[in-house]
């Protein structure tokens, strides 16, 4: 069986990069942990670099548009994760071309987020090219898709403000929901990459749990911050999206309309391949809200 001992990451800073590099250290099963980054972001932000590297991580900085570079920066890798954001996912098309050069032997795409095999839109498609990409440079691969960052919705721009008391939920609220915690993603991550195996050339959906905003809503009253409960159909909702599609208000009343058409939800899931991971329950991220509040 091949091992992936040496591993890449693209997009370590950014909001879920740092999850899987702290979890690739702690798990100390890889001789290399190697973060590529643009020079610029290098520039910006060099105290999270010069942590990184004093934690044992090697960084490079580089043009990462330049597919000779980064060709020459992946040399000795056996696998690459990339976390790269949205709105810039295609630049992984130069990544992939420079890993089949370099030897690496998987490539994990940034992900993270519904099953782009199955979901429509701009972000969807430049996911599945990069897919195609993998495949076309006979590359292996594994997809990793979790739904929603399970911290990363009981959140303001979810309607939920803790702070006021409030919760505005939109359509139907029964609907199960998907989430995983980017820590938890990191750990499906880490065993992924110790169990090729297992994960070589898989699609894999993942949760943390299973839930719906209407259990949100109880378990803050079980825990003694009752939310008051306001709702939005979902016409209301797309009322608001048409008179500002461009916003990230709108971006969430978007996420919120599909989920209360069920694309947030995972009626299979493969966690079974990865007993070690053990996933936390839906009251962390209720407390992670409760916390946050007090801080405003
Ligand atoms: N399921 C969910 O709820 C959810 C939520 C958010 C995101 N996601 C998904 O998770 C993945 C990672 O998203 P994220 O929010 O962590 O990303 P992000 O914070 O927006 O960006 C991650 C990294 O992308 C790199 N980057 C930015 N612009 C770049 C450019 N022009 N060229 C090359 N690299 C660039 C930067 O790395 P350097 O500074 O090191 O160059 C940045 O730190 C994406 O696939 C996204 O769709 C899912």
């Amino acid at each position: 069986m091949s091992s992936l001992k040496s591993i890449a990451v693209f997009g370590a800073t950014g909001d879920l990069g740092p999850y899987l590099v702290d979890a690739l250290l702690e798990s100390k099963a890889f001789s290399t942990v190697k973060v590529l980054t643009r020079s610029e972001s290098f520039e910006e932000k060099p105290e999270k670099f010069n942590d990184l590297k004093a934690r044992g991580v090697q960084v490079t900085a580089l043009d990462l548009a330049d597919e000779d570079a980064v060709t020459e920066a992946l040399q000795g890798i056996d696998a690459v994760v990339s976390s790269i954001g949205g709105s810039v996912l295609a630049s992984q098309l130069v990544w992939v071309k420079a890993a089949a050069r370099a030897g690496v032997k998987r490539f994990i795409p940034s992900e993270f987020g519904i099953n782009s095999q199955k979901a429509v839109g701009p972000v969807f498609e430049t996911k599945r090219a990069v897919q195609e990409e993998i495949v076309k440079n006979g590359l292996e691969y594994t997809l990793l898709f979790v739904s929603l960052f399970a911290d990363e919705t009981v959140i303001p721009l979810f309607g939920f403000d803790v702070k006021e008391g409030s919760a505005r939920l939109v359509g139907d609220s029964s609907v199960p929901l998907t989430l995983t915690y980017r820590k938890d993603i990191a750990s499906f991550i880490v065993e992924i990459l110790k169990n090729p195996s297992v994960s070589r050339n898989k699609a894999l959906q993942v949760k943390s749990l299973q839930t719906s905003f209407d259990e949100i809503i109880e378990r803050f009253k079980a825990v003694g911050t009752p939310l008051k409960v306001s709702r939005l159909t979902e016409a209301e909702a797309q009322e608001i999206i048409d008179a500002n599609p461009n916003t990230v208000t709108s971006f969430y009343f978007m996420l919120l309309i599909k989920a209360a058409h069920g694309d947030m939800y995972f009626d299979t899931v493969d966690n079974d391949l990865f007993p070690n991971v053990k996933p936390s329950g839906l009251d962390v991220a209720v407390q992670e809200a409760i916390e946050s509040a007090k801080q405003l």
